[in-house]
């Protein structure tokens, strides 16, 4: 794994808590610093909530990556969609956690804890936090998806 310069934030909701903590324990034996936002029990709670505590870790700076968890990994991808700053993929396969750093430039993975398993997960955790963005023609369609949050 890659290091890190800052800690990993992280968050889920109840459908994602066990998966999440495999992703934890698996980002600490690589030594990478995770920053975890909960939930923390199988009391129910609403994803655009976790998005938005996550997100703002990256707003705010504390965080330049994230990984984000519910059950499909799509309510929760929705959700930071709308936050400003944001670039989340939901990525189940290798390819797409690999190409969402080298051409979208993607700054949160989501995961479906429902989907896929954590074996797979944390393969994907280490392309995502490995891969850099290419720039060159896929920074100007970039710099198009970020002008879209004004519209
Ligand atoms: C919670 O039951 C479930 O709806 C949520 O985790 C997620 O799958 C929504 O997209």
């Amino acid at each position: 794994m890659k290091p890190q310069s800052k800690p990993i934030a992280i968050g889920c909701d109840h459908a994602g808590v066990a998966f999440k903590n495999e992703i934890i324990a698996f980002l600490k034996q690589n030594n990478v610093a995770v920053d975890d936002c909960g939930c923390y029990n199988n009391d129910s709670v609403d994803y655009p909530d976790i998005a938005e505590a996550v997100c703002k870790k990256i707003n705010n700076g504390t965080s330049d990556k994230a990984i984000l968890i519910c059950g499909t990994g799509i309510g929760i991808s929705m959700s930071a969609n709308k936050i400003k700053g944001i670039r989340a993929a939901l990525c189940h396969d290798y390819f797409s956690a690999k190409y969402t750093r080298l051409h979208n430039d993607a700054n949160v993975i989501c995961f479906g804890a429902r989907v896929i398993g954590t074996g797979l997960a944390c393969e994907l955790v280490d392309i995502f936090l490995t891969e850099e963005f290419e720039g060159g023609r896929h920074a100007a369609r970039v710099e198009k998806l970020m002008n879209l949050q004004n519209k």
